[in-house]
């Protein structure tokens, strides 16, 4: 979003004050805070923080919750119950019916619903059609899996009064303490306790109450107070809530939910993207270095957004994990409407009586959202890996995307024709630059209308698919979900005569104002909606898009220019009349998912993967392809703070993530564009962008010796793409972040666990730590245990724990090998990754200190599903000090289609080993002895050529074996000495 206008009267009077306007002050530089809320700006934050603060100064507090003993009932792995709330002098009661669910996986889920509401026994104010449940689908849409019922869990024969006890998870060894009176929770593993709900009694259900009218004062009279008699809580923002001049009316009244989540003995936690802060999360409630408000998740276009702050983005994963040495744990509060999150630590005592007992740091967590049910699922670890694995077991795992998709991809706002699109392709070959994918941001449509293009500048888009397809590359488009409200626009006329907008609060189709001016917004909640949305994009419908047609979803949040805090407001009404404030977040994942579902379906018989770049997300976006972390400014602490949000996209579940190379608004200097190409090669999703605004700065455009030095950049990330397409492949099947922090590859490593400027590339030991400062000329990398690492250039060795300083002079990216790998490559350089499909591999065998290595390589087609179907190579590499051998050896998954996939694979090969840390006693060694599975060997064998290089000072010895001719997908062995 931009900026928001007074009663426009016109489309085009926005446009053009905004023209005048960014052509006063550009660049403008400062998110504008005054258009988004603080917590004290969102009347159910501020109650439930004033509450926490209540609570705080008492000496003693007991939380008004407790669950009912005569309601305790256990079967099939639930307990089921009804915490009973005393509300205020009068003793009332409210039902609030409780479940607590243990899975299979050892993960327990717990949800607290309210029962009044739940059955609709309530008035909802100002005639509103929305639901009067509280918003239970948010699983409808996050949860794909991992919902199996314990077999295994019962109640436990150790009783306490007071107390139900479950025993649970692998073995029986997690256990589940709920106290009755005040009602908490404590997850114990081992024995020990590693999470506690409701600890500090800030559970709070915001009951359904009517409304209780006051009498209007008269004249001269004091306006009737703002508390409640009842129970003396603040209902000035219990009815309506009024923000930048729009008012929410509020038809359900108050409804938040919060509860304190305490993880005692865990100094760090982790997670809840998307914010532009650190890894290790910060303390909320003020001093030095803390951020005075809560993390916010209420996913809105917050363009130019501040740094090192805990205001809200895009996007909203609310998955937090907690880590010690020895133990990672984490929640999941699955809730999709606005939410905050205060986070505290304290000091405390492991145990205060034994002297000498080192004191440990306790982290408090509150957790505070508008509406919905409470429904929190609690992962008891022990590692960084279980956290990702049962996550993304219940959420989906990271969907394989195609090979195009991880390689270089090249936007701008906009590529201004069909020709200029042709032209910057041509440019990129006549550099010899690699580049998979061209970008068309909004202005290739005819006047903001989406899928059409604009007759004038891009009249011949099949001959502009056509060029690129020549180079196997990719066209991505972007395509928004407000939908243009304007005359001979069939788009618009079928999503209204059809009622699949998006409904205001009086249940007539929603009007705001977005790009294209007047827009409605399409409702992708609606399963009618999806059907209709996937029609739109078949390749008959929307002419001039072709097989090399991809799709970029933008704007989901939704962002509307004239809506509160640049979204929508909150009483609007989606499918199944509930309102969006129970739903905000989870939007941008509907539209997500509904344009992926349209590209699977794009051509019957045409079964690609898809892929959807967006920009909001949810919980299990991840299955649905890329995410980028929006508008970014071309400024070296932009650079900086792209890494620990790429990395905390990673051990949050959605993995897929980049920033915008060279940053989106303003000019970078050609040093700054150089390091950002520099640090994206270390993205997942790697793409540069720019603003409207900006100048031109495709790789080629710097010179001399900027274009070269990023035109290595490129190459580099090309010549690693087996690496990455493995990694990749792991986050599919696993859940494990593509790229990793210091704490999750050495979760024992205390000193690392705050890093967050470094990354690790998959499982291949890679090792890189941008230089992300200008005028830089060497980085301190931070190494976690005793291996050697190895300078990925030129072998310098690096040993020991803690900081070493890495030489890192404008060309040279700081990246070094952890010894204990092997490192797959594809060394010849090419013009896409799609002509790179027939090429030779490279083996990089890292050795470590005990003269070791071991690594996996994952190829499929690169393109369709069916890999599914067993159509794929995946390898295991071990190079064994004690035989002295590198070999090969299956770890796939065989299917129908293995034998045939391996067949057109036949004539691909090994072309080169290279043995980094080679041992001097290889001095002299000429050949190797090969052996291949299925080849008859000659008398004597078959040898290859070998030449080894002795260590030279701090450079370490190695050894390059040319062309064994072994096939990579098949079984082999190379024994060296
Ligand atoms: C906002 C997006 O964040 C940006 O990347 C894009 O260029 C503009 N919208 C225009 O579509």
């Amino acid at each position: 979003m931009f900026f928001t206008m007074p009663q426009p009267r016109s489309w085009t009077d926005v446009f053009l004050s905004f023209t005048a306007l960014t052509s006063l002050f550009t660049p403008v530089v400062m998110v504008k805070h005054e258009n988004f809320k603080t917590c004290t700006q969102a009347g159910f934050c501020k109650r439930n923080r004033a509450f926490a603060d209540d609570v705080a100064q008492l000496t003693s507090w007991t939380s008004p919750y407790n669950l009912d003993p005569s309601s305790v009932s256990f079967k099939d792995g639930q307990l089921s119950g009804t915490i009973l709330k005393t509300v205020g002098k009068s003793g009332e009661t409210v039902r609030l019916p409780l479940t607590v669910t243990f899975l299979e996986s050892g993960t327990a889920r717990v949800t607290v619903d309210e029962e009044k509401r739940q059955k609709g026994d309530i008035t909802l104010r100002h005639d509103s059609k929305a639901r009067k449940e509280r918003y239970n689908e948010a699983s409808k849409w996050a949860i794909v899996g991992g919902l199996e019922i314990s077999t295994g869990a019962a109640l436990s024969r150790d009783t306490e009064a007071g107390s139900t006890r479950v025993n649970y998870g692998p073995a029986g060894t997690h256990e589940a303490v709920i106290t009755h009176s005040p009602f908490g929770i404590n997850f114990k593993r081992d024995g020990e306790t590693h999470i506690k709900f409701n600890e500090r009694g800030l559970l709070n259900m915001e009951h359904w109450r009517a409304k209780v009218e006051k009498p209007q004062p008269k004249e001269g009279e004091e306006p009737p107070p703002e508390t409640t008699e009842e129970t003396g809580e603040d209902e000035s923002t219990w009815w309506e809530e009024t923000f930048g001049g729009n008012t929410d009316t509020k038809p359900k009244g108050p409804e938040a939910v919060a509860l304190d989540i305490s993880f005692p003995g865990y100094e760090h936690v982790y997670g809840i993207p998307e914010h532009a802060s650190s890894l290790s999360l910060k303390e909320t409630r003020g001093g030095d270095g803390k951020y005075s408000e809560p993390y916010r998740l209420y996913n809105a276009d917050v363009f130019e957004y501040e740094l090192d702050s805990p205001m809200t983005l895009y996007g909203a994963i609310p998955l937090m994990q907690a880590h010690r040495k020895g133990s990672t744990v984490g929640v999941f509060w699955l809730n999709a409407a606005e939410t905050w999150i205060d986070i505290v630590k304290s000091k405390g005592s492991k145990n205060p009586l034994s002297l000498g007992t080192k004191s440990v740091t306790d982290t408090q967590t509150h957790w505070i959202s508008e509406s919905g049910i409470l429904d929190v699922f609690v992962m008891l670890g022990p590692t960084p890996k279980d956290i990702t694995q049962k996550y993304g077991e219940l959420t989906g795992f990271t969907a394989m995307p195609q090979q195009f998709a991880i390689a270089y991809h090249q936007c701008r706002w906009n590529y201004v024709t069909d020709e200029d699109v042709m032209d910057v392709d041509r440019k990129f070959d006549k550099f010899k630059i690699p580049y998979d994918v061209i970008w068309l941001d909004i202005e290739y449509t005819d006047g903001k209308k989406y899928f059409t293009w604009d007759p004038l500048t891009f009249p011949n888009p099949k001959k502009m698919h056509n060029q690129l397809d020549k180079r196997d590359r990719k066209l991505v488009a972007i395509i928004d979900p407000h939908i243009k409200n304007t005359d001979k626009y069939p788009v618009i006329d079928e999503m209204k005569s059809k009622g699949l907008a998006v409904k205001n609060k009086e249940g007539n189709d929603y009007e705001g104002w977005c790009w294209p001016g007047s827009s409605y917004w399409v409702d992708c909640f609606n399963p009618a909606a999806i059907k209709w949305w996937t029609t739109l994009f078949k390749y008959d419908s929307w002419k001039g898009t072709f097989a090399n047609t991809f799709i970029w979803n933008d704007m989901n949040e939704p962002s509307v220019f004239n809506g509160p805090e640049t979204t929508m407001p909150k009483d609007n009404l989606h499918y199944g009349n509930w309102e969006h404030r129970d739903v905000h977040n989870i939007n941008g994942l509907t539209f997500h998912n509904a344009t992926f579902e349209a590209m699977v379906e794009r051509k019957k018989g045409e079964v690609r993967r898809p892929f959807v770049l967006t920009r909001s997300f949810y919980a299990g976006s991840q299955r649905l392809g890329a995410m980028w972390t929006g508008d970014n400014l071309a400024e070296w602490s932009h650079l900086a703070i792209s890494i620990p949000m790429v990395l905390n996209q990673g051990i949050s579940g959605f993995p897929f993530a980049g920033a915008d190379v060279g940053g989106f608004f303003g000019n970078p200097s050609k040093e700054l564009l150089t390091r950002w190409y520099q640090t994206g090669t270390f993205y997942p999703f790697f793409r540069g962008h720019a603003h409207i605004d900006t100048r031109r700065r495709e790789p080629y455009v710097p010179g001399a010796p900027y274009t070269e030095i990023i035109s290595q950049a490129l190459r580099l990330r090309y010549q690693l793409l087996p690496a990455w397409y493995t990694a990749f492949h792991e986050a599919a099947t696993t859940g494990a972040p593509i790229v990793r922090p210091n704490f999750y590859v050495h979760p024992d490593d205390a000193a690392g666990f705050a890093i967050d400027d470094q990354l690790y590339v998959g499982s291949t030991g890679l090792l890189a730590k941008p230089v992300v400062t200008e005028g830089a000329n060497s980085v301190d990398i931070y190494l976690a245990d005793a291996e050697p690492y190895y300078d990925y250039f030129d072998y310098t060795t690096y040993t020991g724990a803690g900081y070493h300083t890495v030489q890192a002079p404008l060309d040279k990216i700081p990246l070094l090998m952890q010894g204990g790998h092997v490192i797959p490559r594809r060394d010849r350089p090419r013009r896409s990754s799609g002509l790179m499909k027939w090429d030779p591999f490279t083996l990089v065998v890292v050795l470590d200190r005990a003269g070791n290595a071991e690594g996996t390589l994952y190829i499929d087609d690169g393109e369709t599903f069916e890999f599914e179907q067993g159509a794929a190579i995946h390898r295991k590499f071990v190079f064994d000090h004690e035989t002295s051998a590198l070999s090969s050896t299956d770890i796939g998954t065989q299917g129908p289609k293995t034998a045939a996939f391996a067949k057109a694979m036949a004539k691909v090969r090994v072309e080169k080993v290279v043995v980094v840390g080679a041992p001097a006693a290889w001095e002299g060694l000429a050949e190797v002895a090969v052996s291949e599975e299925g080849v008859k060997e000659s008398k004597g064998g078959r040898r290859a050529k070998v030449t080894f290089y002795p260590a030279q000072g701090v450079k370490a010895a190695w050894a390059v074996v040319r062309d064994p001719k072994v096939a990579v997908g098949k079984g082999w062995r190379i024994q060296f000495a």
